[in-house]
């Protein structure tokens, strides 16, 4: 797998919706992030029509289980051809080692794993006031990096703010995927803490995921273009 990419990220209700928008890329097979509701909506079969046509997939399911039952699922996923899936590290490192154990196949090969460390959707005050956790944010994502890093994952996802730091404390190796991109121009919908693709690309962001910017686009595969040459720097 190549090691920077750009991922679009399929957020649409069904399968009817995501061929639509896929077909205005007759030039390219770009690396896709299927999510809960298109999962939920569609299963399995949507995974392997994508693969069929081409596409590289990160299954975006964010397990979190006991481990034997991680373990078993990610089995399931592996054995559908993902090339990666992710799990939510508060699940701790024995979920996280039987995550791998699944997700490897007979031959020895698997999926990318990565660990999501905090939903960039919570500040600090739900973990602090609901949760009882009363360590600052970036020293529980850190550690919760680290606890993947030990475990054997891939990398993280993560805040392409968090990107570099991340690095500095896990190794130049361990991959950073990050949401929350933007093009300078544009605006920021939902997102609170965003980059550019150009930006992302020199903070040791390892795969940016983008989806409004390029799937609300007037024409999506110029904006998935721009997004590929600005992160590349190409
Ligand atoms: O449209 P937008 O570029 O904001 O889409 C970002 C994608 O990344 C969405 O699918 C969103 O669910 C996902 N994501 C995120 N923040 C996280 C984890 C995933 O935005 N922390």
């Amino acid at each position: 797998m190549s090691a920077s990419d750009v991922i679009i990220a399929l957020d649409f209700p069904g399968r009817e919706e995501t061929l639509r928008f896929l077909d205005r890329f007759p030039d390219e097979r770009p690396f896709v992030k299927i999510g809960m509701e298109l999962f939920y909506a569609e299963g399995p079969d949507m995974v392997r029509e994508l693969k069929d046509r081409g596409h590289r997939i990160f299954l975006d399911l964010k397990l979190h289980d006991i481990p034997n039952t991680v373990k078993s699922a990610m089995a399931v996923l592996s054995r559908l051809g993902v090339d990666l899936v992710n799990l939510h590290a508060a699940g701790a490192s024995q979920m996280m080692r039987a995550a791998l154990e699944g997700l490897t196949r007979p031959d020895g090969t698997r999926p990318l794993l990565i660990a999501v460390t905090q939903l960039t959707s919570t500040d600090e005050a739900a973990p602090q006031g609901e949760l009882l956790i009363d360590r600052p944010m970036e020293e529980t994502v850190l550690r919760y990096a680290k606890n993947a890093s030990d475990a054997g994952l891939d990398g993280v996802v993560c805040s392409p703010l968090e990107a570099k730091k991340v690095k500095e404390f896990c190794g130049d190796g361990f991959l950073t995927v990050t949401p929350g991109i933007r093009f300078a121009e544009g605006g920021t919908d939902d997102q609170k803490r965003i980059m550019t693709p150009a930006l992302a690309g020199k903070s040791g962001c390892d795969f940016i995921v983008v989806g409004r910017p390029i799937t609300r686009a007037e024409d999506p595969a110029a904006a998935y273009r721009r997004c590929v040459s600005d992160f590349l720097g190409k």
